[in-house]
């Protein structure tokens, strides 16, 4: 089956042509320099790139992977969670796509294609469907954290989430507020590996708790407390480096914490992460860490692919199709609010 995959969810234009559980191809066009100038992403500028974007991007997904749309069997497109304008666009292109083809269309939900990415390739590599074993997955990004069991392959259960704000906006909202640019989340990771991470005890919320809900918004308002009380530590770098190298440190041992628990307490023997905090360089080796102290197997996605990508949506619309899941009317509407259950 050869697949076009399309998402637009949020700031990330994404292409994607997969064929039989490989991805031919995969372009994702960011426009991470326009919304920086914004200290966020704007929602009516992201649709407008989305537009902008679509086709070229489209086309050198295609070219990349050699595929005619004429050869297409199916079409695929992120139906929701994500900005309504943006989600828009993706959705009904590659609904006209389908409708021009005769072909199968299915809509995906981006943070149920996010359980999937670690095992399109990551590492450790060469991950594959046929690799798949019952995980427990955190999806850790700017918009959300939650911990997901997947209990078998397009079987899941949401364990938690966040009460408040996103480990990644933490991230940018701490960098902001020690007037890092946005997305200040991969800036901090490279400043901490200059900094203590014991240099300043922020809190970490919930880790005490027993179930498994995350809350950040507490954090950062200490963040915001301590830099008024101390604002000469933002003259001095190395200061700066101790900061972002403490923030880190809590938001990771929160994460990395509760992420075990969970997989321990459901008895899965292996832990997965995606989404764009796990870039970050100390969670990547924080849960490489805990998870061989706890004998389990861990699997993160390939940073390209842990933020948002078609890659993803299509290896799931794939196996989805595979797996006969009714298909979608082709005048079937966007869900941006779509919860993960
Ligand atoms: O998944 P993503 O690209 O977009 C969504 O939010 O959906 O994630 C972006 C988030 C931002 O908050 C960014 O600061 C954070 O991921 N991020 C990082 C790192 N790379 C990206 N946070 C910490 N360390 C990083 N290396
Ligand atoms: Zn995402």
């Amino acid at each position: 089956m050869t697949l076009l995959a399309i998402e637009t969810s949020c700031d990330e234009t994404s292409v994607a042509v997969i064929r039989d559980g490989k991805v031919l191809s995969g372009i994702v066009s960011s426009q991470i320099k326009l919304h920086a100038e914004y200290g966020g992403v704007v929602p009516e500028l992201a649709a407008r790139e989305h537009l902008r974007n679509l086709i070229p991007v489209a086309q050198a997904a295609l070219g990349a992977a050699g595929v005619a749309v004429a050869h297409l069997d199916a079409v695929a497109a992120t139906q929701g969670p994500g900005l309504p304008n943006a989600l828009l666009v993706g959705f009904k292109a590659a609904q006209a796509v389908a409708f021009a083809l005769h072909k199968p269309f299915i809509g995906i939900n981006h943070h149920e294609a996010h359980l999937y990415s670690p095992w399109i390739s990551g590492e450790p590599p060469v991950a594959r469907f046929s690799e798949f074993q019952p995980n427990v997955s955190l999806i850790v990004s700017g918009g959300h954290t939650l911990l997901v069991l997947v209990s078998s392959e397009l079987k899941h259960r949401v364990l938690g989430g966040t009460i408040d704000d996103a480990a990644g906006e933490c991230f940018d909202k701490a960098g902001k507020l020690m007037g890092l640019p946005y997305p200040a989340g991969p800036l901090i990771d490279q400043l901490a590996g200059q900094g203590n991470p014991r240099a300043y005890d922020f809190p970490r919320p919930l880790l005490l708790d027993a179930g498994d809900d995350f809350s950040f918004s507490g954090l950062k308002t200490s963040v915001r407390y301590f830099i008024r009380d101390h604002p000469a530590l933002l003259n001095d770098r190395k200061t700066i480096c101790d900061l972002c190298a403490s923030v880190q440190a809590a938001i990771v041992e929160v994460l990395v914490i509760k992420t075990i628990r969970a997989a321990l307490r459901n008895n899965v023997r292996c832990v997965t992460a995606s989404g764009g905090v796990t870039c970050n360089s100390a969670l990547r080796s924080e849960l490489n860490l805990a998870c061989s102290r706890n004998h389990l197997a861990l699997r993160l996605a390939e940073k390209s692919l842990c933020t948002d990508n078609a890659a993803m949506i299509g290896i799931l619309a794939e196996r989805k199709l595979l797996a006969r899941v009714p298909l979608l009317p082709l005048d079937e509407e966007i869900k941006p609010g779509w919860a993960l259950a």
